[in-house]
């Protein structure tokens, strides 16, 4: 029984740079996971249900556990020198812990802090997803917002945490991914996948059908392509929808699957945010041997122009992606 610390620490390696960095940025991640696990265990017992009356920046509505995770996760992080500060979903703007931590801070990290809002209220899994970078400018002069918009290729570590029937701490630093899980009777993660890969032929897919009418027409032919018999290729694929990003794609890293938040006529960019979701996701996905795209180009190449910018979005098994965007091509 290997624990997460235990783990970080032998895998120092990983991380090119200062030792113990790594384990402090981690830990905070680590707890702030214990503290919305432990939350999230007792909803419907304590005042966390519901929304809270505001809107994020994006004009959705906040949950008061949205604002919850939030801050706590924020807290978690300020507490950790090593970071200048952070972009957050649930944030109008950066957040820079101080003048000191400005200037001397060595890395930034952005998260989005309770995926899956919509579920929370009626018991079903949420995640977080958190995304590190390097920043780019030099030390002893301010972060800035250029820190903060840096391709995803440029990430040095990336993961979600999902609370489901059990808690998972999932992470990569580029060296593979490894999925942790929580014993909450000792306040622990143990290593449970070391070097998780997808399964090479999948066999789900995940989009919200609903929108149907509105998608793309390479969508709509590459759904009825998942539809279609054809038993070389696994097909029909059997249908899993969650509605919760970090949800979905565990299991369809599990199991076999791909994800598509596509463009859509409500949301012509996407819905998924690219620095949040978007972009950590897609490195977990490359790290496990899958595919990440927006349709058209691989999501990590993207060049972010905006905090809150969103994307179209295909994840999962590499040869399902594959498919989907050559659907995408042949169809514009
Ligand atoms: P969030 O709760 O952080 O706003 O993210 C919700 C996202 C994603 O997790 C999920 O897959 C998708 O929105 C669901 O959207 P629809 O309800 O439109 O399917
Ligand atoms: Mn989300
Ligand atoms: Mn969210």
């Amino acid at each position: 029984m290997k624990t997460l610390g235990e783990f970080i620490l032998e895998k120092q390696h990983d991380f090119p740079h200062a030792t113990g960095e790594l384990s402090a940025l981690l830990s905070a991640i680590k707890l702030g996971a214990k503290i919305i696990h432990h939350d999230i265990n007792r909803a419907g017992l304590i005042d966390i249900l519901g929304e809270n009356g505001h809107a994020n920046i994006q004009g959705e509505r906040q949950m008061k556990l949205d604002a919850f995770a939030n801050e706590t996760f924020k807290a978690a992080l300020e507490a950790r020198v090593v970071i200048a500060g952070i972009a957050s979903e649930e944030e109008d703007n950066l957040v820079i812990f101080g003048k000191d931590r400005a200037t001397e801070g060595k890395y930034v990290v952005l998260m989005d802090p309770l995926d899956g809002s919509s579920n929370i209220d009626v018991n079903v899994s949420v995640g977080t997803i958190f995304s590190i970078y390097h920043r780019i400018t030099n030390i002893g002069t301010p972060v800035t917002e250029q820190d903060f918009l840096q391709p995803g290729n440029k990430q040095v570590a990336a993961g979600y945490i999902v609370y489901g029937s059990s808690t998972m701490l999932v992470y990569t630093t580029g060296c593979g991914v490894h999925a942790f899980t929580y014993d909450p009777s000792i306040g622990v993660f143990y290593l449970s996948h070391e070097n998780v890969q997808f399964p090479s032929i999948g066999k789900m897919y995940s989009i919200n059908e609903g929108y149907y009418s509105k998608f793309p027409m390479g969508v709509k032919k590459y759904i009825k392509y998942c539809q279609k018999e054809d038993e070389k290729t696994n097909r029909p694929y059997t249908s899993r929808y969650i509605g919760s990003l970090v949800s979905d794609f565990h299991r369809n890293l599990l199991k076999g699957g791909i994800y598509i938040y596509p463009s859509t006529a409500q949301y012509p960019n996407g819905k998924l945010r690219l620095l949040y979701e978007g972009n950590p996701i897609a490195f977990l996905a490359e790290q496990a041997g899958g595919k990440a795209t927006d349709g058209y180009q691989r999501i990590l190449d993207i060049v972010p122009q905006k905090l809150h910018q969103r994307t179209p979005y295909f994840v999962g098994v590499k040869s399902m992606v594959d498919d989907a965007d050559r659907f995408m091509a042949e169809n514009p």
